[in-house]
């Protein structure tokens, strides 16, 4: 069942009810001021970063759900309602909401009222833009009235939430014309207000939630919406708020438009005040006069339609499928955007506060918009090991507004480090710029000194081989990526975090995966110490790297699969001697995907035996038989019940691992019925069962052990969009960066005929025709560049700003 369709011509998922599933969000802003906005417009606002600058409020575990936003109540005749259904759930006659790339737009009508609220972060502002256009879509006249309303945090999301018997004192408005200012804190040591305005004179206004609201109403009946008159209320501690009221009247068939903005203004410390106690506008009044008009908007709107073009239109398909069109050249790398702007700190199931940017998170994330935005993601890089310990061991997470390390959550998870050599590897594939390596980046931001990203990365690859257990896999420390294996842990305690609690040693238990990850990535930082005449060390690094793979089919392998570690008692995870957990997915994608054990046999096996064993209708779980019981030794996987999250759940993250795995053994098929059982598009049909967006991946599809199986939760943030990204554009379809060109590669299902991908690649452009007459898999027959055959694979570097006619027959 479906609840909307894609509109590809427009980049748009249009909804055509408000009773989605789950509410279904998209995001707004591209560099320091984002929103999060539902179909039904809830969702909040904030400054850089979702935790310590939360412009408003957003009360997560609410009941309803979703019950918050950017509302714009009607009050027509005694009758009042919202066009995006939410909060007052009044039925509407026409009901539409187009999340596209960066905007959300959503439609209501009632009684012969057309309202339209589109909501956006313009390019370089920090404000998000509301556009609404009101419509007499009846016959006679009409006079009604629109009221505003928005709710402000006060700036800490975390404290606002807890600390009542202070903030409910220190709520602080100014109202000037039309624009309400929310400046609490400001008269101490803060620098920064919000507002809110409109592009028209306001015939009332509340900034009091009470007063709008009326004593024990909720925002589906406030008061003022159900009068259709303002309280002009002035908020003096208590909950802030910030609501215009406009009167309009409306000729038949006549339109209205009104810009409303949400803005943020840090004023320097000097020029805080106008004067005592009032706030310095002046910023904010000529952001206001940037949108005063709906020219301005459409300007802006159209600059950022030409941006996200500019970003798409780096890799884009051409096939006979539009689910895989959709995916590619749309939704797909949108996500990894939002993933890149995020990480996994806000959306419907982070509240924004709990975590940071990740180590591991940020730098798969990188996979997937390195061609997007490569300065950007250099920065990026830059920003990610300047946590790094001078061990070469990571923080695992950093907060944004600030760049430090995380103290909360610590360090210690032994797959950290390593996935800072495959992201900058990745930079520099794509864009060629082996100046990064030279880069002077600190330690613990500055407090341990630094080195060159080089340096950084040769610690990471030696915390590694520093920190090898008895069979000389690596150790994992407090976990690998599987945040939920922790075999140091042993917690006894409620509550106590399995991710920060170590209560052995952790000298013994290792990591089959992390050997897998090591084995993937090391050849890159080989190959990059190669590159910077460093032979010796490449060697040596090389000899490390052969070492595991042999230590990894020597110890790493069960039979018919790879093991997935070695427990604090020495006892094997992730085999067939064990009663539950006996085969794991991430050993057998990552060994795969680093080539250990393709030529001897191994390889097929153990994909073989996730076919077999791990997969079903909605995409391949985790592990298998589930933990029916909390195994101490094991540590938070155990704590989930059968069927979610990491104790078998279908963990998306991971899928893409054994698609790639698949291409790397040739079987093109098997990679694309993998890579489609759980990209979103080709989930639509059976939205009523999945609940999650039908355009975004979720981090978890329950598993087959699960009461509510194939159900998504985690919807946005994952970093199965980087990876299943990489696993079509790359594995699949078969174009690959590499340092020397762009190598193509396809492993795809026999029956495809062919398709044509345009790549820009360090500036010029690829214009890529595979052709498969044989209806073979993979293997390139020939290749001719604007009609001239080369003998490689390897599409050499052109110079900027040139296009090239590209010709690839598999056979
Ligand atoms: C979450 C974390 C990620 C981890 C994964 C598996 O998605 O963000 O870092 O690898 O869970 O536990
Ligand atoms: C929880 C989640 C896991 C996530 C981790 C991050 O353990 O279950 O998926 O990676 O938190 O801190």
């Amino acid at each position: 069942m479906k609840f909307g369709y894609f509109d590809d011509a427009n980049k748009e998922y249009v909804i055509q009810t408000p009773k989605t599933p789950y509410p279904w969000i998209n995001y707004l802003g591209n560099e320091q001021f984002f929103g999060l906005i539902s179909n039904t417009a809830g969702g909040y606002s904030f400054y850089r970063d979702a935790r310590l600058r939360r412009l408003t409020r957003y009360r997560y575990n609410n009941v309803p759900l979703d019950n918050g936003g950017r509302y714009f109540y009607v009050h027509d005749e005694g009758d009042y309602w919202t066009p995006g259904w939410m909060p007052v759930k009044r039925d509407l006659d026409f009901y539409e909401c187009r999340h596209g790339l960066g905007y959300t737009s959503i439609t209501g009508e009632r009684n012969g009222l057309k309202v339209n609220q589109l909501a956006f972060v313009p390019l370089g502002f920090n404000a998000e833009v509301y556009r609404v256009k009101v419509g007499n879509v009846s016959d006679s006249p009409k006079r009604v009235s629109l009221f505003s309303y928005l709710e402000f945090c006060l700036w800490n999301a975390h404290d606002d939430m807890t600390n009542f018997q202070r903030n409910l004192s220190i709520g602080e408005v100014e109202i000037e014309d039309s624009v309400i200012y929310h400046k609490t804190e400001y008269r101490e040591r803060r620098n920064h207000y919000a507002y809110y305005s409109v592009n028209r004179r306001i015939d009332g206004f509340d900034t009091d939630r009470d007063t709008f609201l009326g004593a024990f109403n909720g925002l589906d009946t406030p008061q003022v919406a159900s009068e259709g008159k303002s309280g002009n209320s002035v908020a003096s501690g208590w909950s802030p708020i910030a609501s215009h009221g406009i009167h309009l009247e409306l000729a038949p068939g006549e339109e209205q438009s009104l810009i409303f903005m949400l803005g943020y203004v840090e004023n320097p410390q000097e020029e805080k005040w106008e004067s005592l106690n009032v706030i310095n506008k002046k910023p904010a009044k000529a952001m206001i006069e940037a949108f005063a008009t709906d020219a301005q908007v459409n300007s802006a709107l159209a600059d950022l339609a030409a941006y996200w073009d500019g970003l798409l239109g780096k890799y884009s398909i051409q096939s006979s499928d539009d689910k895989l069109s959709r995916m590619v050249n749309i939704w797909n790398p949108y996500q990894c955007m939002v993933t890149f702007n995020m990480s996994r700190s806000a959306s419907y199931f982070e509240s924004g506060i709990g975590r940071g940017m990740g180590f591991r998170d940020s730098n798969q994330d990188l996979l997937g918009f390195v061609h997007q935005i490569p300065d950007r993601a250099r920065e990026r890089i830059i920003d990610i090991a300047s946590t790094q310990f001078d061990d070469g061991g990571a923080y695992h997470q950093y907060q944004p507004l600030t760049k430090q390390g995380n103290n909360e959550v610590g360090s210690g998870f032994n797959d950290d480090p390593l996935w800072l050599i495959t992201g900058t590897a990745a930079y520099i594939k794509e864009t060629g710029d082996y100046g990064i390596l030279d880069e002077d980046v600190p330690f613990d931001s500055g407090r341990q000194g630094s080195a060159t990203l080089f340096e950084h990365l040769k610690r990471s690859f030696d915390h590694v081989t520093n920190n090898l257990g008895p069979h000389g896999l690596p150790l994992i420390g407090r976990a690998d990526w599987n945040d939920c294996l922790n075999l140091n842990c042993f917690s006894e305690e409620p509550g106590e975090s399995f991710q920060t609690t170590t209560n052995l040693d952790g000298k013994t238990a290792e990591s089959v995966f992390i050997a897998g990850l090591f084995v993937f990535a090391g050849p890159d930082y080989a190959e990059l110490a190669r590159r910077r005449g460093l032979e010796d060390e490449a060697t040596r690094a090389e000899r490390e790297i052969e070492n595991m793979r042999n230590i990894t089919m020597a110890h790493g392998f069960d039979g018919d699969w790879f093991l997935r570690a070695y427990d604090y008692h020495g006892e094997k995870i992730g085999s067939r001697e064990n009663e539950e957990g006996q085969i794991f997915i991430e050993p057998q994608g990552f060994c795969v995907m680093a080539g250990i054990g393709v030529e001897e046999g191994l390889a097929e096996k153990a994909l073989n035996s996730v076919r077999d064993r791990l997969e079903t209708d909605y995409g391949i779980m985790l592990q298998q038989p589930a933990y029916s019981k909390y195994y101490l030794n094991l540590g938070e996987i155990s704590t989930y019940p059968p069927g979610y999250k990491e104790n078998a759940g279908i963990f998306c993250h991971n899928n893409p691992w054994v698609t790639i795995a698949e291409t790397v053994i040739g079987r093109g098929d098997r990679a694309f019925e993998t890579y489609a059982k759980i990209a979103p598009a080709y989930l639509e049909d059976i939205s009523e069962v999945h609940r999650m967006e039908p355009y975004v991946y979720s981090q978890m599809i329950a598993g087959r052990d699960a009461v509510r199986e194939g159900e998504a939760k985690n919807s946005w943030l994952t970093g199965t969009a980087a990876w299943n990204y990489v696993a079509i554009t790359q594995a699949i379809l078969g174009i690959q960066p590499d340092y020397d060109g762009l190598r193509i590669d396809p492993c795809i299902p026999q029956a495809w005929d062919g398709y044509k991908i345009t790549r820009s690649f360090r500036g010029a452009e690829y214009k890529i025709s595979i052709q498969n007459p044989d209806h073979v898999s993979k293997g390139v027959k020939s290749v001719t560049v604007d009609g001239s055959p080369i003998e490689s694979n390897v599409l050499p570097v052109f110079e900027a700003g040139s296009s090239h006619e590209v010709v690839v027959v598999l056979g």
